[in-house]
């Protein structure tokens, strides 16, 4: 074995829910021995009944196919454009048909003229959050990211790569953050010799948060990084993901200030995870020496294009085909919005959403001393918290608590504590010690079998959270 010495690399912290997917195949073994099934409430993944890609596989090979008819190629020995640049080196922007499509449906959806030469493709959200910390990384000196407490887990992974990277995060209530913490927080970290980019956060379906933020909360939240002269990066997976009627729907930050916010755009929930597409947008612009200021997105493509080169093409010729549907004569014509691929996804996850809330009421709405849960607005998840002691003493939702919950009930749940950052719990040494993450987005089943299964879960998880605070089921 290679004997390298490499003092200064650091393991990093497994996360409880990568912990969670690994034990699981034990876990579930042990359940099925005692003869439990397994309710799946832990897993964030989009619903196999809304992602199976037959459909789109054939759509697209018809919009291949027109594009190929557009060409006006009939010699089939002659290489279409479109897959030559499908399967080519491409400039890290990518082709400029998917982005300039992208910009028209995603800025008419939110009421903004987008600039295609601004959107950056990256490997879904993930690859969003990477490549804006590398950019504020890069120079060496002393970071810190304000996010919220708790936050995404993978947001909390990727700063923790950085070793002159510290996080100071903001305690939430129903809204949002608190934006008078925000403030003091980002001072803080100025104060410690940090320089401070930006605020992360996942204002609509909040990951974990399990809520969205009001449009007040959004208005104060925007103040204080105008006023403080730091950025938002807002990451969206969840942006359509919502259930909320559309005149009630807060703005996102990048529709209310599009030069104070880097938005990352995932196809990942209303398309697919597997071909990892994405965008970064920002109408930003950056001094980087007095009086030198150049557009955030121009910085975002350099770093790009020495992280990645660029983006599979293939996968982004895919996406502009999502973007289109069929005339019915041959023809595509462009989506004016992307509402309508939302809703063919939303049908589940509203009928889940709609089941676990109306068990949730039933079984433990005469008990709101014990237990409250969140109202999810858009996104997949809850978060449930044991409130006053039961009879069997304050319930702790560590670890040892979630395996017991597979092995005696079947129920994959998330524990919520590893979701806040250090200083948060530092600053509170039980927070989320006393919560968990729902999840209503996954199941194995689909149709009536799956709205069963729903139900099921939910009245086992309810069964659970009785006994565990001692009051008969
Ligand atoms: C808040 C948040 N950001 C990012 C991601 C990762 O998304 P992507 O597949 O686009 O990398 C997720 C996935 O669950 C998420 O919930």
């Amino acid at each position: 074995m290679a004997n390298l010495v490499a003092p200064k690399v650091q393991k990093q912290a497994v996360s409880v829910t990568r912990k969670m997917a690994a034990s699981l195949p034990g876990l579930r073994e042990i359940a099925n021995k005692r003869g439990l099934k397994v309710h799946h409430l832990g897993a964030g993944y989009p619903h196999p009944e809304v992602t199976d890609p037959r459909g789109f596989l054939q759509h697209q090979e018809r919009y291949f196919a027109h594009l190929r008819e557009q060409e006006g190629l009939n010699d089939p020995d002659v290489l279409p454009e479109y897959l030559r640049e499908s399967y080519s080196y491409t400039d890290t922007l990518g082709p400029v048909s998917v982005r300039e499509t992208f910009a028209r449906v995603y800025g008419k959806d939110w009421n903004l003229t987008l600039d295609p030469s601004k959107l950056i493709p990256t490997v879904g959200a993930s690859g969003g959050i990477s490549l804006i910390c590398s950019m504020f990384e890069r120079s060496g000196e002393q970071v810190a990211y304000i996010t919220d407490a708790p936050t995404y887990a993978g947001f909390t992974a990727r700063a923790a790569l950085c070793q002159h990277a510290s996080i100071f995060s903001v305690d939430m209530d129903g809204e949002g953050p608190k934006p008078e913490l925000m403030r003091k927080q980002i001072r803080a970290a100025r104060q410690q010799g940090n320089f401070v980019p930006f605020y992360y956060t996942v204002p609509d379906g909040h990951n974990p948060g399990g809520f969205s933020f009001t449009q007040k909360r959004r208005e104060e939240i925007m103040a204080v990084v105008q006023e403080e002269g730091i950025l938002i990066v807002e990451d969206a997976p969840y942006l359509y993901i919502n259930f909320a009627n559309a005149d009630k729907r807060p703005k996102p930050f990048f529709s209310m200030a599009p030069d104070q916010v880097v938005h990352l755009f995932t196809g990942s929930k209303i398309g697919f995870p597997g071909p990892r597409v994405g965008f970064l947008y920002s109408e930003a612009e950056l001094e980087i020496s007095k009086g030198q200021s150049v557009p955030l997105s121009e910085l975002a493509l350099v770093e790009s294009s020495s992280e990645l080169l660029f983006h599979n093409p293939g996968a982004l010729m895919g996406f502009e085909a999502l973007l289109h549907e069929a005339d019915g004569q041959g023809g595509f014509t462009e989506l004016q919005s992307m509402w309508p691929l939302a809703e063919s996804k939303l049908v589940v996850y509203r009928e889940n959403r709609e089941i676990l809330l109306q068990v949730l009421e039933q079984e433990l709405g005469p008990h709101r001393k014990f237990f409250s849960w969140t109202l999810p607005d858009g996104g997949f998840f809850t978060v449930f918290s044991f409130l006053a002691d039961g009879i069997n003493g304050p319930v702790l939702t560590d670890d040892a608590m979630v395996e017991k919950m597979v092995m005696e009930h079947g129920l994959v749940v998330i524990p919520m504590y590893d979701f806040y950052p250090k200083d948060a719990r530092q600053r509170d040494t039980g927070a989320g010690m006393n919560q968990l993450r729902l999840s209503f987005c996954f199941s194995e089943s689909a149709g009536q079998a799956r709205r069963d299964d729903m139900r099921e879960a939910i009245m086992a998880f309810c069964v659970a959270a009785k006994a565990l605070v001692g009051i008969a089921a």
